[in-house]
Protein backbone atom coordinates (compact mmCIF):
# COMPACT_ATOMS: atom_id res chain seq x y z
CA UNK A 1 0.00 0.00 0.00
CA UNK A 2 1.58 3.36 -0.73
CA UNK A 3 0.32 6.66 1.21
CA UNK A 4 -1.44 9.23 -0.56
CA UNK A 5 -2.82 12.79 1.00
CA UNK A 6 -5.83 13.92 -0.68
CA UNK A 7 -7.54 17.49 -0.14
CA UNK A 8 -11.00 18.14 -1.23
CA UNK A 9 -12.33 21.05 -2.88
CA UNK A 10 -13.15 22.43 1.00
CA UNK A 11 -8.98 22.09 1.47
CA UNK A 12 -9.67 19.60 4.12
CA UNK A 13 -6.97 16.69 4.10
CA UNK A 14 -7.45 13.05 4.10
CA UNK A 15 -4.93 10.43 4.40
CA UNK A 16 -5.73 7.28 2.54
CA UNK A 17 -4.09 3.61 1.63
CA UNK A 18 -3.42 2.80 -2.05
CA UNK A 19 -3.24 -0.32 -3.85
CA UNK A 20 0.26 -0.09 -6.45
CA UNK A 21 -1.12 -0.40 -9.65
CA UNK A 22 -4.20 1.52 -9.76
CA UNK A 23 -4.89 4.86 -10.86
CA UNK A 24 -4.60 8.27 -8.73
CA UNK A 25 -8.48 8.67 -10.08
CA UNK A 26 -9.54 5.18 -8.88
CA UNK A 27 -8.27 5.41 -5.60
CA UNK A 28 -9.45 8.70 -5.34
CA UNK A 29 -13.16 7.80 -6.28
CA UNK A 30 -12.77 4.82 -4.50
CA UNK A 31 -12.56 6.71 -1.04
CA UNK A 32 -15.38 8.12 -1.81
CA UNK A 33 -14.22 11.79 -3.05
CA UNK A 34 -17.86 12.59 -5.00
CA UNK A 35 -16.11 15.80 -6.54
CA UNK A 36 -13.97 13.72 -8.67
CA UNK A 37 -16.44 13.14 -11.35
CA UNK A 38 -14.05 11.12 -13.41
CA UNK A 39 -17.06 10.51 -16.04
CA UNK A 40 -14.78 9.16 -18.94
CA UNK A 41 -14.09 6.42 -16.21
CA UNK A 42 -10.09 6.79 -16.71
CA UNK A 43 -9.67 7.11 -20.78
CA UNK A 44 -8.14 10.26 -20.68
CA UNK A 45 -11.62 12.16 -22.82
CA UNK A 46 -13.03 13.91 -20.08
CA UNK A 47 -10.54 15.95 -18.05
CA UNK A 48 -13.10 15.70 -14.83
CA UNK A 49 -10.61 13.98 -12.60
CA UNK A 50 -7.90 17.14 -12.77
CA UNK A 51 -5.95 17.18 -9.79
CA UNK A 52 -2.70 19.53 -8.45
CA UNK A 53 0.17 17.37 -7.66
CA UNK A 54 2.78 18.01 -5.26
CA UNK A 55 5.72 19.71 -6.88
CA UNK A 56 8.24 17.87 -5.07
CA UNK A 57 6.88 14.83 -6.85
CA UNK A 58 7.23 16.18 -10.38
CA UNK A 59 10.49 14.28 -10.99
CA UNK A 60 8.53 10.69 -9.76
CA UNK A 61 5.54 11.56 -12.18
CA UNK A 62 5.62 10.53 -16.39
CA UNK A 63 5.21 13.48 -18.09
CA UNK A 64 1.85 14.64 -19.63
CA UNK A 65 0.92 13.01 -23.07
CA UNK A 66 -0.57 14.92 -25.58
CA UNK A 67 -3.93 13.89 -24.94
CA UNK A 68 -3.84 14.80 -21.23
CA UNK A 69 -1.68 17.96 -22.23
CA UNK A 70 -5.18 19.31 -24.79
CA UNK A 71 -7.26 18.18 -22.55
CA UNK A 72 -5.90 20.09 -19.42
CA UNK A 73 -5.66 22.93 -21.88
CA UNK A 74 -9.35 22.87 -22.08
CA UNK A 75 -9.66 23.84 -18.43
CA UNK A 76 -9.89 27.18 -16.95
CA UNK A 77 -7.64 26.11 -13.81
CA UNK A 78 -4.76 24.07 -15.00
CA UNK A 79 -1.64 25.26 -13.28
CA UNK A 80 2.17 23.90 -13.75
CA UNK A 81 0.87 21.05 -11.15
CA UNK A 82 -2.19 19.95 -13.13
CA UNK A 83 -2.91 16.21 -13.92
CA UNK A 84 -5.29 14.04 -14.65
CA UNK A 85 -5.06 11.55 -11.99
CA UNK A 86 -6.44 8.50 -14.54
CA UNK A 87 -3.17 9.03 -16.34
CA UNK A 88 -0.92 8.72 -13.28
CA UNK A 89 -0.65 5.15 -11.87
CA UNK A 90 0.12 4.13 -8.23
CA UNK A 91 3.43 3.01 -7.48
CA UNK A 92 6.37 2.71 -4.00
CA UNK A 93 7.77 6.20 -5.54
CA UNK A 94 4.64 8.09 -4.78
CA UNK A 95 4.64 7.18 -1.08
CA UNK A 96 3.58 10.41 0.32
CA UNK A 97 2.05 12.36 -2.34
CA UNK A 98 0.12 15.34 -1.98
CA UNK A 99 -2.94 15.69 -4.16
CA UNK A 100 -5.67 18.37 -3.98
CA UNK A 101 -8.79 17.94 -6.51
CA UNK A 102 -8.95 20.84 -8.87
CA UNK A 103 -12.11 23.50 -8.88
CA UNK A 104 -14.77 22.23 -10.92
CA UNK A 105 -14.53 23.68 -14.51
S1 LIG B 1 -11.36 10.21 -15.87
FE1 LIG B 1 -11.76 11.21 -17.74
S2 LIG B 1 -9.85 12.06 -18.26
FE2 LIG B 1 -9.49 11.10 -16.37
Amino acid sequence: MVNIVVVNRAGEESQVAADEGLSLMEVIRDNGFDELLALCGGCCSCATCHVFVDPSFNDKLSPRSEDEEDLLDSSDHKTEQSRLSCQIEVTPELEGLKVTIAPED
